[in-house]
C-alpha cells in the first residue's frame, strides 16, 4: 500500500536545504553519521475496522505509519507533504531537537500547521539518545491515525544481550467516527470527547470485539529472545500489556536504558515507550497478547481489550485465513482497570542504567524550583464554544490555575525568535497563588480558571526542579506529563500532597528514571529535574489528548546561551506560515 514510487520523487528545494542544513550543523558531525531522507505523504486512506469502512488520515497509506529507523548521530530530514484535508503538524516525540526547535512540531507552539496542500521538511539531528521513540501528529485528534515508531539504534552494541529479533508493538486507540469531528464536538460543547470504540495492537483491534477480524500475529521460535519495542500511541488511556505464558525483562523506558527489570505486566501511559526482552520459553502453542486500560479516574473509560496472537513457528499453519482465529490460545489474566497498585509498581520499578561515561548524572545544584499544581477544572465558555452550557462553563484544565491558551496567527517560537509583542507573557507562576489541600477528595469544584498564554522563561543551562502536584479538582486522575526538548530525571513520586522533607528523603539521585513522560500518580505528585540546555520554546503538557485543548500545559522559553553552539538558528526557508 505504500506509495513507494512516490516516496522516491525528487524534492525540488530539498537538495539546497540539505546542504544548508548540513552546513549549519557542522559542529555535530560524526564520522559515519548518515543523512536520512524520508517522505511522508499524508492523505486519506479508506480502511475497514470493526466491520466498518472509515476514511482516516494516514502517512504513506499505512496504519500504523511507517517506521523511521536511524542510528544515533544521524541527521533526519522528513519531507511531509500534506495531501490531507486538514492542516497538521508532526512531532518527533522524545527527540531532543538540539538547536532545531523549528522541527519539534507542536501546533502553534513551534510552528503554524502545514496547510492542506502544503509541505515542510522537518530537519534534525538525532544525538545523544537511543532506543524507542515515535512520531505523531500534534494537532486536534489526528494522532489517532498519524503515528509511527522512531527507532534510534546505538552506534555500538546494546548494553544487554543482543536479541534474536526486534518487534515493534504499537498500542493505539480507534474511533469509528472521524477523529477530528470527535475533537471538534468536544470543543464546541466544552465537554469530553466520545470514548474510543477499540484499542489496537499494531493497528488491529483483535478478536474480542464484536465484528472484528483484524488481529496482529507474531510468530516466534522456541528459545529465541525478542526485543519488544512497546509504544503507547493511545490518545486518552494508560494501558496494561501482557502476553500469556511469558514474562519480560525491561531494558529501556522512553529511549533511556534501565537496569534489567523483570515483570509479567507492562504499563504505559500515552507517550511512553518500554523496550522489553521476551524469551520464547513457553510450550509451543498459541498465546494472546492483550492491552486494556489502566483507568486511574472515576470518569468513563474504554473497558475493552485489544488482542494479538503470539504463535510458535510450530503453529504457523493456523494463521491461514481458512482456520478459525486462535482456536485455543491462552489468555493472560489482566489486572483490573482500577489496579493502581500494579500500575504504580511498574511505573516506579525500573531504575536507569548508569554506565561509565554516561553523560546523564543527576545535576545536584538546582537554579530554579517550581511547584506546579495541575488538573481539571472549569472555565468560562469561549466564544467559539457554540454549544457550551454558559451556567456550568466549559471543562478546562490548568497548571497553577492558568489554563494554557494556544496562540493564533503566529507560533510561540516565531514570536520568541522575532521578539513579537502581545503573543504571550512570561509570568507563568512558580507556584500556585494559594496553597490548599490539593488531593483532598472534598475539593469538588474550584473557581473558574484563567485562560492565558503564559510561559516560564529560563536562562540557558539552568537546572530546573519541578514538583508536579496532581489536584483532586473534579476528581483525581493520573496525568502523563510530557516535556518537549528534554529528558528529565524522576527523583521521587508518591500519593497525597507533596511534603518537602518527606519527598527529599525519597529522592533517588543515583539512578533515577530518565524519561520524557511521567505518569504522575492519581492524587499524588512527582519531582522531576532537567537542564535547560536547548534554546527555544518547549511545551510541557498532559499527553492525554483530550486534556491538551483544555489547557493542561505550559511552556518553557529557554534563552540563547553565550556561545555559538547555544544559539537557536533562524527558521528554515520553507517554514510554514499561518
Ligand atoms: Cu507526544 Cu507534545 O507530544
Amino acid at each position: 500500500m505504500e506509495h513507494s514510487n512516490r516516496s522516491m520523487q525528487p524534492v525540488p528545494i530539498l537538495c539546497l536545504s540539505v546542504l544548508l542544513f548540513v552546513a549549519t550543523q557542522q559542529q555535530f558531525a560524526i564520522a559515519d553519521a548518515k543523512i536520512i531522507l524520508r517522505t511522508f505523504h499524508v492523505g486519506n486512506l479508506t480502511i475497514s475496522r470493526l466491520c466498518q469502512s472509515t476514511v482516516i488520515t494516514a502517512v504513506n497509506g499505512k496504519l500504523p505509519g511507517p517506521t523511521i529507523d536511524v542510528h544515533e548521530g544521524d541527521t533526519l530530514l522528513v519531507h511531509v507533504i500534506n495531501e490531507s484535508p486538514y492542516d497538521l503538524t508532526i512531532h518527533w516525540h522524545g527527540i531532543f531537537q538540539k538547536l532545531s526547535a523549528w522541527a519539534d512540531g507542536p501546533n502553534m507552539i513551534t510552528q503554524c500547521p502545514i496547510q492542506s496542500g502544503g509541505s515542510y521538511v522537518y530537519r534534525f539531528n538525532v544525538m545523544g539518545q537511543e532506543g524507542t521513540l515515535w512520531w505523531h501528529a500534534h494537532v486536534s485528534y489526528l494522532r489517532a491515525t498519524l503515528h509511527g515508531p522512531l527507532i534510534i539504534r546505538p552506534r555500538e552494541a546494546y548494553p544487554f544481550p543482543k536479541p534474536d529479533k526486534e518487534v515493534t508493538i504499537i498500542l493505539g486507540e480507534w474511533w469509528k467516527d472521524n477523529v477530528v469531528d470527535v475533537d471538534t464536538q468536544a470543543l464546541l460543547t466544552g465537554g469530553v470527547p466520545n470514548i474510543s470504540d477499540a484499542f489496537t495492537i499494531n493497528g488491529k483491534p483483535g478478536d474480542q470485539y464484536e465484528c472484528s477480524k483484524d488481529m496482529y500475529r507474531l510468530t516466534v521460535y522456541s528459545g529465541k529472545t525478542y526485543l519488544l519495542r512497546i509504544i503507547n500511541a493511545a490518545l486518552d488511556h494508560q494501558l496494561f500489556f501482557k502476553v500469556a505464558g511469558h514474562s519480560f525483562t525491561v531494558v529501556a523506558i522512553d529511549a533511556t536504558y534501565t537496569n534489567p527489570y523483570t515483570t509479567d505486566v507492562i504499563v504505559t501511559a500515552p507517550g511512553q515507550t518500554v523496550d522489553a526482552l521476551m524469551v520464547a520459553d513457553a510450550s509451543p502453542s498459541l498465546y494472546y497478547m492483550s492491552a486494556r486500560a489502566y483507568a486511574s479516574s472515576k470518569g468513563a473509560y474504554n473497558n475493552s481489550t485489544a488482542t494479538a496472537i503470539l504463535q510458535y513457528n510450530y503453529n504457523t499453519s493456523l494463521s491461514s485465513s481458512s482456520q478459525p482465529l486462535a482456536p485455543k490460545a491462552s489468555m493472560p489474566v489482566m489486572p483490573a482497570a482500577t489496579d493502581t497498585d500494579t500500575a504504580h509498581r511498574f511505573y516506579t520499578g525500573p531504575t536507569s542504567l548508569v554506565r561509565p561515561g554516561n553523560p546523564t548524572a543527576v545535576p545536584l545544584e538546582v537554579s530554579t524550583r517550581m511547584f506546579v499544581a495541575f488538573g481539571l477544572g472549569l472555565a468560562t465558555c469561549q466564544p467559539q464554544q457554540l454549544l457550551c452550557n454558559q451556567t456550568r462553563g466549559a471543562l478546562a484544565a490548568s497548571m497553577n490555575n492558568v489554563s494554557f491558551q494556544f496562540p493564533t496567527g503566529i507560533s510561540l517560537l516565531e514570536a520568541h525568535y522575532k521578539g513579537a509583542n502581545g503573543v504571550y507573557t512570561t509570568d507563568f507562576p512558580n507556584k500556585p497563588a494559594v496553597l490548599y489541600d490539593f488531593t483532598s477528595n472534598k475539593i469538588g469544584m474550584a473557581p473558574f480558571t484563567e485562560k492565558a498564554t503564559k510561559v516560564k522563561r529560563l536562562r540557558y543551562n539552568e537546572t530546573v526542579e519541578l514538583v508536579l502536584q496532581n489536584t483532586a479538582i473534579l476528581g483525581t486522575e493520573s496525568h502523563p506529563i510530557h516535556l518537549h526538548g528534554f529528558n528529565f530525571f524522576v527523583l521521587a513520586q508518591d500519593f497525597g500532597n507533596y511534603e518537602e522533607s518527606k519527598a527529599r528523603a525519597m529522592y533517588n539521585l543515583v539512578d533515577p528514571q530518565v524519561r520524557n513522560t511521567v505518569a504522575v500518580p492519581a492524587g499524588g505528585w512527582a519531582v522531576i529535574r532537567f537542564v535547560a540546555n536547548n534554546p527555544g520554546v518547549w511545551i510541557m503538557h498532559c499527553h492525554l489528548d483530550m486534556h491538551l485543548p483544555m489547557g493542561l500545559a505550559t511552556v518553557f522559553e529557554v534563552e540563547d546561551g553565550p556561545t555559538a553552539d547555544a544559539i537557536l538558528p533562524p527558521p528554515p526557508s520553507d517554514f510554514p506560515i499561518c
